[in-house]
Order: C-alpha cells, then sequence, then structure tokens
C-alpha cells in the first residue's frame, strides 16, 4: 500500500497568501496543514509517500524535510496541475500496480484514515471514497447510492437537484485499475483530468466502487475562512503545555513555545497556541488564535486569527477572524498626516 498526497495546484482562492506560499504549508494551529495528511498516513501504517509538488516545488520539499518522518517521501513534479486525475498520471511510475490511497493536501480529517481503509481491504473494492453528510450538497461533489446502498452508482459535481447529501471527501483509496480509468478520461470544461470522471469510468465498467462515511469533522482548506474554521476545530483539541516562564494572566488550554517572552500586563484566553521567540507586550489573545514563531505583538487585542511568521503589530486595535500573513506589518502611525496608510498585496482583503 502507498500513498500519494497532493501538495500541487495553484490555491486561487487563497491568494494573496499563495503569491509566496504553496497552500498547503500554510499553517493551522502552527503546523502546516500538509502536515496532518501525512501524519495520517503514517498512523495508517502506510510508509511510501509520494507526494505531488507544483508550483512551489523546491518550499513544499524544504518545509517537508526539515522534519524527520517514519517513512519514505518522494516528490512526483507535476508541473502545470493539469487535475487530480492528472495527478495520478505523472505519478504511475511511482506508484506501480500497488494499491494506494490519494490524499488532498489541503484536507484535515479528524479521525485519521485507518477506519477508511480498512473498509477498503475488508470489502475488496477497486476503490472506496468518502462521503460526509453536508447541508449544502449543491456546492460539493456529490454521490447516488446503489440500490442497497453499498457501492456508488454516479458521481455529480455540484448538482442543481443533489441525487443525495453525501459530499465527496478530499481522500480516496484505489487499486491499480484506477490507471487504466485516467488514461480514458478526457479533459473536462475547465481543462482537468477530474477524478470523479475517473471513478464513474469505474463505474461504467462494472467495477466496484465502494464508500465509508466521515463521522468526525473533515475541513477543505481551500479558502481563507475554511483555514481559520479548520484552525477552531484543531485548537479545540489541544492539551496546554506552556514552556516559558511568564506572569501573564492565562486562562484555558494555552500553548507556548520556548524562547517567548510575554509581559504580566497581558492577558491570553485559550484554546491559543504560541510559536517560538514570540514577543507580547500589553495586549490580550482570545480563543482560537495561533501564532507563528517570532511574532510581536503589543497593545493590541487579537482573537479568532491567525498570525504567521516574522509579523508585527503594534497598538493596532481590536483585531478578529484574521489571517495574517508572513512578515506583515499592522502598526498604528503617529505621524502626520494622520488616516490609513496601506501597502497591501493583489487580492488583499481589508475590512476596516
Ligand atoms: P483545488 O483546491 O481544487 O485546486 P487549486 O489548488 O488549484 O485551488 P484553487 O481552486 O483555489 O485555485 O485542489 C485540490 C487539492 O489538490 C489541493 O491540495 C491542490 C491539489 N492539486 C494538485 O496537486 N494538482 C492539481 O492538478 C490540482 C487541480 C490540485
Amino acid at each position: 500500500m502507498k500513498a500519494l498526497i497532493l501538495s500541487g495546484g495553484h490555491g486561487t482562492r487563497l491568494r494573496p497568501l499563495t503569491y509566496s506560499q504553496q497552500k498547503q504549508l500554510i499553517p493551522v494551529a502552527n503546523k502546516p496543514v500538509l502536515f496532518y495528511a501525512i501524519e495520517d498516513v503514517i498512523e495508517a501504517g502506510i510508509y511510501e509517500i509520494g507526494i505531488i509538488v507544483g508550483p512551489n516545488a523546491d518550499q513544499v520539499k524544504r518545509t517537508v524535510l526539515g522534519r524527520e518522518w517514519d517513512a519514505e517521501i518522494e516528490f512526483i513534479y507535476q508541473g502545470d496541475p493539469r487535475g487530480l486525475a492528472h495527478a495520478i498520471l505523472v505519478a504511475r511510475d511511482f506508484l506501480g500496480d500497488d494499491d494506494f490511497v490519494m490524499y488532498l493536501g489541503d484536507n484535515i480529517l479528524r479521525e485519521g484514515i485507518v477506519e477508511h481503509l480498512n473498509h477498503f481491504k475488508r470489502g475488496d473494492f477497486d476503490a472506496t471514497i468518502l462521503l460526509q453528510e453536508v447541508p449544502n450538497p449543491q456546492q460539493f461533489g456529490v454521490a447516488e447510492l446503489s440500490e442497497d446502498g453499498k457501492t456508488i452508482r454516479r458521481l455529480v459535481e455540484k448538482p442543481k437537484v443533489p441525487p443525495s447529501n453525501l459530499a465527496l471527501v478530499g481522500i480516496y483509496f484505489f487499486k491499480s485499475i484506477i490507471h487504466e480509468a485516467v488514461k480514458n478520461i478526457k479533459p473536462s470544461w475547465r481543462n482537468e483530468l477530474e477524478i470523479t470522471d475517473a471513478i464513474q469510468w469505474l463505474i461504467d465498467h462494472g467495477y466496484r466502487v465502494g464508500w465509508t462515511k466521515v463521522t468526525g469533522w473533515w475541513k477543505d482548506t481551500g479558502k481563507p475562512e475554511d483555514i481559520l474554521d479548520a484552525n477552531r476545530l484543531i485548537l479545540d483539541d489541544i492539551k496546554a503545555d506552556i514552556r516559558v516562564r511568564t506572569n501573564a494572566r492565562i486562562h484555558g488550554r494555552v500553548v507556548i513555545e520556548e524562547g517567548t517572552v510575554i509581559d504580566e500586563d497581558t492577558v491570553i484566553k485559550g484554546p491559543v497556541v504560541i510559536g517560538k521567540n514570540v514577543r507580547i507586550i500589553d495586549s490580550y489573545i482570545g480563543p482560537y488564535t495561533s501564532i507563528g514563531d517570532n511574532v510581536v505583538i503589543e497593545n493590541t487585542e487579537i482573537e479568532d486569527s491567525i498570525v504567521l511568521e516574522g509579523s508585527e503589530i503594534r497598538n493596532a486595535g481590536r483585531i478578529v477572524e484574521s489571517l495574517i500573513g508572513r512578515g506583515v506589518k499592522i502598526i498604528n502611525g503617529t505621524s502626520h498626516p494622520f488616516g490609513r496608510k496601506l501597502v497591501i498585496g493583489d487580492n488583499s482583503r481589508l475590512i476596516l
């Protein structure tokens, strides 16, 4: 059994953050989203992992190899991201004729994949997909089940009249017949080789496609609000771990890493994670906030937000539900002319 984790794609919906970094590397609770997928795969006992890389290949390699993994990891260059089924096509040599799990590197699944893998193995399916009940199936790829409910009859992308409320989650198990399927499909209207078309090819040619239901939460972190949501969900499960001495007032579950200095006028209400070498002065850090390494926060209230490494926020009033990139400065100016002085990248969003 192998794993193919997808860490390519353009990530246009996450601009401007994705102008300078691959979206799967954006940290949620101070850990790159991609690492959650790698950990799930290793937890399921899969030790041969291929990671599909695209536009920012070197950045992904550097980040992944910056940590020890209990697995062999190979990077597979996709070139232009031409669809999820295209990723399987370019990984043909790595995958050989082995069974594999394909895991979209921007998805986070709380329960991991162990149970889902067991179902795939036990049921002797040619493929299994993961489904989750959603209130708005019109916005997802949706599955129509067979009469006995055990297999999939049809997959429909963003249906106006959904055949069920079961949406496709970005994790799939395949036997090697999938290679035949991806060779035989044509690019879609958006010029991508769609994994749903490849799975439909299997069904139409008499292969058994099973499914399992996701019972815990699942998050596709494709948009800024999804990243904040994933941050809340992960922080809901953290355990307190404070590795520095501080006289700040700390309530609830809070993680603070080495080298961080927080003064006694600061109040922190968990769940909160704070990285290494952060300085916090006379501020309030409220629930569901993740602060990356080397950040400075002074005389500011921040809550329900993510601040990435190296940013500086001083005298900034109250910040909520915000996703702040790397090396950002938010400062209250003290020189004439007064007013908001902005240097903002393309596709940024400011709600004042
Ligand atoms: P998407 O989120 O559907 O595509 P995207 O990354 O291009 O994002 P956007 O729509 O905002 O431009 O991709 C799902 C996952 O698969 C994501 O982790 C990126 C990855 N991917 C690849 O690795 N190769 C591909 O060819 C595509 C389309 C996606």
